[in-house]
């Protein structure tokens, strides 16, 4: 499986792109935000844990995430194509378990797709997002904060698969379609 990662700060876009990557190319789209939130709609042990980090702006323990994912992508289909991780990995430390995942399921990770949108945009995206949403961190306060945590400890994964010669960075701003076409430039490449 050639899989893709799609990666990019708060509200850049992931979530809307990979609706259409879905549609055009039929990759299997995994998002670990809203494979968290499904765990918090059961009201388990497990999910108020869970919503308590999520609306206070910080990331998931690395073990704790990395399980959860493990678990998930057991239990999906057989699937030629491959996967866009929406949201993964988050850390360095995700991206070396990812890649050590792939190694031993003998798949391989094809790109990471880097979405850059101005900050304020971003900003404003989420603030009109959150009055629909009902996303506990869809507030001024906590998207801040996600925008810190995105800075200190998602950047360094850029660098990481900039060495292994899959990194691509893509303009996020302008209309849903136009970016869809810049990603698209990138994917008939690799999926055809
Ligand atoms: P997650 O759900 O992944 O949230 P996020 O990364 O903060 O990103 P969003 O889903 O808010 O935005 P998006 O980039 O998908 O943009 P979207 O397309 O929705 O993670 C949530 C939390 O879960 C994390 O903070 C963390 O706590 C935890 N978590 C998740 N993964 C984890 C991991 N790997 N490790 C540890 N913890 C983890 O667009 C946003 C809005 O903008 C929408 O309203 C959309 O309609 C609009 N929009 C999109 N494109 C455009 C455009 N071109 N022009 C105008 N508006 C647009
Ligand atoms: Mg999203």
């Amino acid at each position: 499986m050639r899989n893709l990662i799609l990666c990019g700060a708060p509200g850049s876009g992931k979530g809307t792109q990979s609706d259409l990557i879905v549609e055009k190319y039929g990759l299997l789209h995994l998002s670990t935000g809203d494979l968290l939130r499904a765990e918090i709609s059961k009201q388990s042990e497990l999910g108020q844990k869970i919503d308590s980090i999520i609306s206070k702006g910080n990331l998931l323990p690395d073990d704790m995430m990395i399980t959860l994912l493990e678990q998930h992508i057991a239990s999906l289909p057989e699937h030629t194509k491959g996967i866009i991780f929406d949201g993964f990995p988050r850390t360095e430390n995700q991206a070396i378990e990812l890649e050590s995942l792939m190694k031993r399921s003998g798949d391989e990770t094809a790109v990471l797709i880097d979405l850059h949108v101005d900050e304020k945009e971003t900003i404003q995206r989420l603030i009109n997002r959150g009055k629909t949403s009902g996303r506990s961190d869809d507030n001024e306060d906590t998207i801040r904060k996600r925008l810190v945590v995105y800075h200190k400890q998602t950047e360094p994964v850029a660098d990481f698969y900039r060495k292994l010669n899959k990194y691509q960075r893509v303009d996020g701003m302008g209309t849903v379609d136009s970016i869809f076409q810049r990603i698209d430039e990138i994917l008939k490449d690799i999926y055809y």
